[in-house]
């Protein structure tokens, strides 16, 4: 239908996503699909069955907007137990409709008009158009292009009295780097004495390897005091496509951040919460993910190494980065392209997440598929 109206489009450069244009070109060339971090394994019966059983018992209408409170409860208990502090599930725990809300809300109740909001690319996607629909201006900030940490001397010569907020997201997608004592140091000292909220995206936060800790901003106080962290059901239970995720902030910040939630989506699925009171009674379901995704990065790692392909470590998250630069001057985009069509496995080139199209020579793979398929991949991207 055309439509008689012209749209005034409040994001005019943005268009269909590269994770919908990699996944529509993969299955056209029915290629391994090594690109989205989505699994392609089935979740725990139990927590189906969970799901179910809470349907059958009838929980099918609207959850309280904050969450039902038996899931806020298992939240904080888990948080303390972790993280060592306490958050009040009646005001300082919401239960989202995914982490992509959780963003969305946070960014809208406490970003305004003209205000700058510093974030680090190559980043998630949703960051910078969510702030530009604010009205305020999304500040990059490049990860070194060698390790991909943080220049925090950047960091600080970007802060102005316009800067509301720092969003940072660990362990990283798309780099698979997690922040380090000397992060949250500097973090804590650039913050000191401001206004500036840290919006902490830890979606990952129980996909960490080889024995290294989790910084959650909740960790430290000086941090959690003027922190919002999201995270999410859908990551750490193979279950992306339930929408369901949770925030945690002080009731100052949690006040305003559940003003928009409720006009957004009002609350998040319900049977699912009751599902996920279940999972979180067994602490293993969460602990043991880490193990679970080592095996699989280790097993990706092992098909590859003897590749062409340069790995970059992969210290968290579902990702690892892989340089071909050392044997193909293409572009990344290019590269993806060809390997779709003649490798038949598809994978991200990492300058779609830069505003700037930055192109290092690198691509994204995703381990969050079964061995077969890591294997099956592995043995495809070796042909190359
Ligand atoms: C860093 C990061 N943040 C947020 C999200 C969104 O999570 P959700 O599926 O819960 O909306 C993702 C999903 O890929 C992600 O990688």
């Amino acid at each position: 239908m055309q439509s008689a109206l012209q749209a005034r489009s409040k994001l005019p450069d943005v268009g269909t996503t590269i994770f919908t244009v990699i996944g529509q070109l993969a299955a056209e060339h029915n290629a391994l699909n090594l690109s989205q971090g989505a699994p392609n394994f089935a979740p725990d019966e139990a927590l189906v069955d969970g799901v179910t059983k809470a349907m059958r018992a009838g929980h099918n209408q609207y959850a309280p907007m904050a969450g039902i409170g038996a899931l806020r409860a298992a939240l904080a208990a888990k948080v303390e137990t972790l993280y060592g502090v306490h958050y009040d599930p009646s005001t300082e725990v919401t239960v989202i409709a995914s982490a992509s809300e959780g963003l969305y809300s946070t960014i809208s109740a406490l970003v305004h008009p003209g205000d700058e909001v510093i974030y680090f690319e190559p980043s998630f996607d949703s960051y910078a158009p969510i702030v530009r629909l604010q009205g305020a201006t999304p500040i990059p900030i490049k990860l070194s292009l060698t390790d991909f940490r943080v220049n925090w001397d950047e960091v600080s010569a970007a802060i102005t009295p316009k800067t509301r907020m720092i969003i940072v997201n660990t362990p990283h997608n798309p780099t698979a780097t997690i922040f380090s004592d000397a992060d949250i140091e500097r973090l804590k000292a650039l913050t000191r004495n401001t206004d500036i909220v840290i919006l902490s995206d830890e979606v990952y936060e129980h996909v960490v390897f080889d024995g290294a800790k989790h910084h959650s901003m909740a960790c430290h106080r000086e941090l959690a005091e003027r922190s919002v962290i999201v995270s999410s059901f859908g990551k750490s239970y193979h279950v992306t496509g339930w929408r369901v995720g949770y925030c945690l902030a002080p009731a100052e910040l949690m006040d305003e951040i559940r003003k928009v939630h409720q006009f957004m989506v009002f609350s998040a699925d319900t049977p699912m919460q009751y599902a996920f009171v279940e999972a979180l009674s067994n602490p293993q379901s969460y602990l043991g993910l880490s193990a679970f995704y080592q095996h699989k990065r280790d097993l990706l790692a092992r098909e590859l190494s003897e590749s062409r392909f340069e790995l970059l470590p992969s210290e968290g998250s579902f990702f690892m980065l892989a340089r071909f630069r050392g044997f193909s001057e293409e572009s990344d985009s290019d590269f993806v392209l060809r390997l779709i069509r003649d490798a038949k496995v598809a994978t991200i080139p990492l300058s779609a997440f830069y505003t700037d199209g930055t192109d290092s020579g690198l691509i994204r793979l995703s381990f969050s598929k079964d061995d077969e398929t890591l294997i099956e991949g592995a043995r495809r991207l070796r042909s190359i």
